[in-house]
C-alpha cells in the first residue's frame, strides 16, 4: 500500500482565486507531497464561470480535474469549449443532454487511476435529477475504471451534504461540499473509511461577502434593490482539505484541513476606530 494523497479546494472566486491559486498552490503541493489536485471552477471567469482561459490556468498552476456547479454555464460558449476536456466535469445529475460530462478519470504518472465525479443538490437549488441516483450510478460505473474515487457534492444544505456523505461512505475516498463558498469545521473520516467535509470554502477574497464586495451586497440586503456586484479585494484565502488514501482499498486513511494564504483575524484590528492608538 502506498498512501496517496488528494488535495481538495472548493469554489475558487474569480480574480482573487485564481491569483492565490497560482501563488501558493505550486509550493504547497510540492511541501505537503501532494499527488493530485481537486478544485471546483464554477465562479473561476469573473466569479461566475469557466473559460478555456481560466481553466488552463488552473492546470498549470497544477490543479488535475476542475469541478463545477449551478454556474456551470454562466459562460456557455466557452464551456463548450472545455466540455470534452477530461479534466473537467459538471454536475452529473443535469439532463444527460447538456453539455460536458458528469465524471472522469485521470491516470496518475504512478498508474493510479483517479476518479472525480461531480453532483449538485436539490434544496434551496434549481431543479435537478436526484443526485443520490446520479452519483450510484457514477460509483457503479466506476468501480471497474478507477482505483480511488472522490466526490465534490455541490450544494446549498448542510444536511443534503451531510446525507450524501453516509450515502457513500465506505464505496468512495471522499465526499467534498462545495457552493456555499464557506468552510465548515467538520471534516472527518466516517464509519467505513470515506472522508468527508460538508464545505471546502471558497479560494478567493474573504474581505466581502462569499466572495462579493460587502457593500454592494448589503446594499441588496437592506434595500431589497436590485444591486450589481463586483469581487470582493482584500485577504486573500483558501481552505481545503489534504486527504490521505490507502489506494489498495480506495478509501481514506485520514483527513487534514489546510489553508492557502491569510488565515482569519482572530483579535480585533490594531487600528480600529476609537482605540488608545487612534486617540
Ligand atoms: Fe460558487
Ligand atoms: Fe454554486
Amino acid at each position: 500500500m502506498t498512501p496517496f494523497k488528494i488535495a481538495l479546494f472548493g469554489d475558487i472566486v474569480g480574480k482573487p482565486g485564481i491569483k492565490l491559486m497560482r501563488e501558493a498552490l505550486p509550493a504547497f503541493v510540492e511541501r505537503e507531497g501532494i499527488d493530485f489536485v481537486v478544485a471546483n471552477g464554477e465562479n473561476l471567469a469573473g466569479g461566475a464561470g469557466t473559460t478555456p482561459d481560466t481553466a488552463r490556468s488552473m492546470f498549470a498552476a497544477g490543479v488535475d480535474v476542475l469541478t463545477n456547479g449551478d454556474h456551470v454555464f454562466r459562460r456557455r460558449a466557452d464551456f463548450a469549449k472545455i466540455a470534452d476536456d477530461e479534466r473537467v466535469v459538471r454536475p452529473a445529475n443535469l439532463p444527460p443532454r447538456a453539455d460536458g460530462h458528469g465524471w472522469t478519470v485521470i491516470e496518475t504518472d504512478d498508474g493510479l487511476r483517479v476518479g472525480v465525479v461531480n453532483a449538485i443538490g436539490r434544496v434551496f437549488m434549481d431543479p435537478a435529477d436526484c443526485p443520490f441516483r446520479a452519483v450510484d450510478h457514477a460509483v457503479r460505473k466506476l468501480e471497474r475504471d478507477a482505483d480511488v474515487v472522490v466526490v465534490d457534492f455541490h450544494a446549498e444544505a448542510s444536511s443534503e451534504k451531510m446525507a450524501m456523505g453516509w450515502h457513500l461512505d465506505g464505496r468512495v475516498a471522499a465526499v467534498v461540499g462545495t457552493h456555499t463558498h464557506t468552510p465548515t469545521a467538520d471534516a472527518q473520516i466516517l464509519d467505513r473509511g470515506t472522508a468527508y467535509v460538508s464545505d471546502l470554502g471558497m479560494v478567493g477574497a474573504y474581505d466581502g461577502i462569499i466572495g462579493r464586495t460587502k457593500e454592494r451586497v448589503l446594499h441588496r440586503f437592506t434595500t431589497g434593490m436590485p444591486t450589481p456586484f463586483t469581487l470582493a479585494e482584500g485577504a486573500l484565502r483558501g481552505p481545503g482539505v489534504v486527504v490521505t488514501i490507502d489506494d489498495v482499498r480506495g478509501l481514506a486513511i485520514e483527513v487534514e484541513p489546510v489553508l492557502l494564504g491569510d488565515p482569519p483575524r482572530t483579535r480585533r484590528r490594531a487600528d480600529l476606530p476609537g482605540d488608545d492608538a487612534e486617540r
